[in-house]
């Protein structure tokens, strides 16, 4: 039984396949088109997910999309009436729903192949349920309690409940215009973050502040246990709406922030230098969400009684709150899969046809995040045969210690290997990794490749069984989800990666998730005494290089090193 999952028309559109209930393939489209959170019909990345699975495209039995248009349907229709949206919004937001309606046509000319000979049965599955389906079914829980929270999807911007088995118990929600991703894009707006996806650069910037603003945003944000409000004054989409457009790719959001914003904080920085003020803006906005998250948590722990937690959503990405939810709420185990934001629901959704539609049973865990491409050994060694950069050849013992010793020697190491990450993360097998007790290195990586704002931190992969020797929690954090305190004894010896607060985004790795990673970071410890790297993306700003020309285009194009291309390995004279 072959289910295809697609998030379309939506930030981060993906597909993922399951055949029988194993997720087979997952992969997100702007890894193929190269436009940042690609936002069309994810035509490439079906077609790389039926190549996986060796599947002809007559061989789908259902295909389920994330949005489901006839949701809250009500709400919809009343929010039309009431709010009456500019023309133009409206008219996008009907174009849109017409296409998700058409996507078994789109589908078709996609692959193509004639509609008619595409027996695939069409599911439009709610957004929250494909969040929250993408990590319940996919956990290693039996049973657990899940909270999505995003911007929108389907006019809700949270769901919560519980997961029992292969069922969805839904408790609540938080409908149109209260949102608590609303809130966070709005005042990363008025920070002077414009882009689509920019949270996470004002969750760094939040750690250099003090949160003095809070009286304000929590006027901002209402809460009371489970739910929350906005103030209305402090946001134009419940005006002018929220909704996203995207011209050939990448999307955009219209401003979010209303006038009471500016009244009570100062006017918006737009292109204005990054002031004291901002960071404690940031401080405050960070604050405050995990005030509400955790107060959300605690009230869910008390309705649900468990003890495991299953986070979905764009705002489940928030790894500083995250990382509180052991101190500050019941919860003693955590569930979050690599892509929880939109990319993920295409994985929700092809779960929930399984058993929702087709009841059957779990089977299956998401334990790591290679479920996207890869291209071969002989592929490889071309890359590098036709950019004409010479590479030494190499059994993996020996990759792996001339591997650390380059790293521990100071250089910057690009490292690809194997199938691509799913999720924005990545997580060792397209990354760059260099020493992470070298200070400077922050400055090495954005100097010579990343360019990035010099407040946004990088951060570590520590072997999973060292973990509670460099952080003050130990529980595992194999997705780069969680943030924790570094032990203060281990900061001097691990500054790379630790944030000015003294945190760091870790990664955690047992050598079954990825034996060749585990064995360099091991390899790397023998050296150094250190079970830690520092890993960031391998790429400068574009998506993560997915093909191995993108990686040896990226090494030749910048100071990178070292590269290591599977069981090659390169290094610049
Ligand atoms: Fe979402």
């Amino acid at each position: 039984m072959n289910v295809l999952g697609i998030n379309a028309y939506h930030g981060d559109a993906s597909a993922a396949l399951t055949v029988d209930g194993q997720l087979v393939a997952a992969v997100e489209e702007e890894r193929f088109t190269r436009l940042k959170h690609d936002t069309s019909f994810p035509h490439r990345s079906i077609r790389y997910c039926l190549e996986t699975a060796g599947l002809r495209p007559e061989e789908i039995d259902h295909f389920a999309l994330s949005r489901n248009p006839r949701a809250n349907l009500g709400r919809r229709v009343i929010h039309a009436l009431k709010d009456r949206p500019g023309r133009q919004v409206a008219t996008k937001r009907a174009s849109n729903l017409r296409k998700i309606l058409r996507a078994k046509a789109t589908l078709a000319e996609g692959l193509g192949i004639v509609e008619s000979t595409l027996h695939a049965k069409p599911h439009f599955v709610e957004h929250h349920i494909a969040h929250i389906g993408s990590s319940f079914y996919v956990s290693p829980f039996e049973r657990a309690a899940v909270l999505s929270i995003d911007g929108f999807g389907d006019m809700v911007s949270a769901m919560w409940g519980l997961g029992e088995a292969h069922h969805l118990k839904i408790g609540g929600e938080v409908t149109f215009p209260h949102s608590l991703g609303v809130f966070y894009t709005a005042v990363t707006q008025y920070l002077g973050f414009p882009k689509y996806g920019d949270e996470y650069k004002v969750m760094g910037l939040a750690s250099y502040g003090e949160p003095e603003h809070l009286d304000v945003f929590r006027r901002i944000v209402r809460n009371d246990g489970l739910g929350y409000e906005l103030g209305l004054d402090y946001f134009r989409h419940h005006v002018e709406g929220a909704t996203m457009t995207w011209d050939g790719g990448s999307p955009e959001l219209p401003p979010l922030w209303g006038p009471a914003m500016e009244r009570d904080l100062g006017p918006a920085r737009g292109d204005g230098p990054l002031e004291p003020h901002h960071q404690n803006v940031a401080a405050s906005l960070q604050r405050r969400l995990e005030e509400v998250i955790l107060a959300m948590l605690r009230q869910l722990h008390e309705r649900t009684g468990l003890d495991d937690l299953c986070l979905a959503g764009g705002v489940a990405l928030n790894c500083v709150v995250n990382g509180k939810i052991f101190d500050e709420t019941p919860f003693r185990r955590v569930y979050i899969q690599p892509a929880a934001y939109d990319g993920g629901t295409s994985v929700g959704a092809a779960y929930h046809v399984w058993h929702q539609v087709l009841g059957r049973p779990r089977g299956f865990v998401m334990d790591h995040a290679y479920w996207g491409p890869e291209f071969g050994d002989a592929r490889m060694k071309q890359a590098l045969e036709d950019a004409g950069v010479a590479y030494a050849e190499l059994p993996e013992p020996e990759l792996l210690s001339r591997t650390a010793d380059a790293l521990a020697d100071g250089k910057v190491v690009g490292w690809y290997q194997g199938r691509m990450e799913f999720g924005p993360r990545a997580l060792g097998n397209r990354s760059i990794l260099t020493d992470p007790r070298r200070a400077e290195m922050k400055d090495i990586l954005n100097a010579r490749i990343k360019h990035r704002e010099p407040f946004r931190p990088f951060a570590p992969v520590v072997l999973e069984e060292a973990t509670g020797d460099y952080f003050t929690k130990d529980h595992p954090s194999p997705f780069m989800l969680m943030t924790y305190p570094v032990r203060p004894d281990k900061i001097d010896e691990i500054p790379a990666p630790t944030h000015v607060d003294g945190t760091g985004r870790l990664q955690t790795v047992r050598r079954d998730q990825n034996p060749r990673y585990y064995g360099l970071i091991h390899a790397f410890r023998e050296r150094t005494g250190v079970p830690v790297l520092l890993n960031t993306s391998f790429n400068e700003n574009e998506p993560i290089c997915c093909t191995p020309e993108e990686a040896v285009e990226t090494f030749r194009r910048t100071k990178m090193d070292v590269l290591v291309l599977g069981d090659r390995f390169v290094e610049k004279s």
